[in-house]
């Protein structure tokens, strides 16, 4: 069974100054394997963030579906749906923004785990808990800072983080934090919403390679939406390209990069240049 299962995602929104309400996500189906990553491709408000948005459930579809291993997210309760979140985590493109500027390193990345100790503590009775859920609730404090300097470890940082604001970490550095965070509640989906874009080009690579390594060693599942067809086709199995909110084409990363059905495909693929040599 696929990790991910997204049905005929349908998203609108009113348009200013009246009018029939504009599909910013419009019929958009895939299905991502356990261990692979998808990317999603196409150009500024084709709608990437959105389905993003939409298989988190940080907003709602006006209509389609959703499962994750096989349970449809859409039919959760809230409560249900706060326990689902652990297994799927969210990375933003400015990793200047994401990071609030009054925490330290410590708070940032250990505040999933306070988040969702405190939710299972008030609810004690939960079917399917993760063992990593149980380890969670369960675990002291100093089990918690073992935590916290664990993920730091698996982004390539350590304990010197600890006690530092966001604004001494260079971007690379804070791209890191996002990282550790998302990772300490140990999901199984990874969403990476343009990781590198706000970053130069060095950083970046070691930034994907980052990604890559991370995946195998933690048997991550990825959705990476970029702009970029070198960096998706570095990063993704499959590719799904989408315009205007509809899907142009998807398919193995080879078949997209070197033969696409569509003209569009192309254009997106004429318009960006080679990777550097540093990230291959
Ligand atoms: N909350 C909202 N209200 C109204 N329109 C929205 C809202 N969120 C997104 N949109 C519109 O939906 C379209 C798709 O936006 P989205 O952010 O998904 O694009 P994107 O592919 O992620 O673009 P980018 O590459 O610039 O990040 C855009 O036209 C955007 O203006
Ligand atoms: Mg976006």
């Amino acid at each position: 069974m696929p990790l991910v299962e997204a049905d005929n995602l349908v998203k609108s929104y009113p348009v200013r100054g009246g009018g029939p309400p504009k599909r910013v996500v419009d019929d958009v189906s895939f299905r991502i394997e356990r261990g692979q990553t998808l990317g999603i491709v196409g150009e500024s408000g084709s709608g990437k963030s959105t389905v993003a948005r939409l298989l988190l459930r940080l907003i709602e579809p006006d209509s389609g579906a959703i499962r994750l291993d096989g349970q449809d997210l859409l039919t959760l309760s809230s409560r249900e749906l706060r326990h689902v979140r652990q297994r799927m985590q969210i990375v933003f493109q400015d990793p200047y923004a994401a990071l609030n500027p009054r925490m330290r390193v410590e708070e940032i990345v250990g505040e999933p785990l306070v988040i969702y100790r405190k939710e299972l503590q008030r609810v004690p009775q939960v079917s399917n808990l993760s063992p990593e859920i149980v380890r969670a609730r369960n675990s002291s404090a100093m089990a918690q800072q073992a935590r916290i300097l664990e993920a730091l470890r698996t982004v390539g940082l350590d304990a010197s983080a600890l006690p530092r604001y966001p604004h001494e970490f260079s971007g690379g550095q804070r791209q890191r934090i996002n990282l550790a965070r998302a990772l300490i509640l140990h999901p199984e989906l990874v969403v990476l919403d343009e990781p590198t874009s706000a970053l130069d080009v060095s950083v970046s690579a070691q930034i994907m390679r980052l990604l890559r390594d991370l995946q195998r060693e933690l048997h991550l599942t990825y959705i990476f939406i970029t702009h970029s067809m070198p960096l998706v086709r570095y990063m993704a199995d499959n590719i799904l390209v989408l315009r205007q909110g509809r899907m142009v084409e998807q398919g193995g990363w080879q078949q997209i990069c070197e033969h696409p059905h569509s003209e569009y495909t192309r254009v997106l693929l004429a318009a960006t240049p080679e990777l550097p040599s540093v990230v291959s």
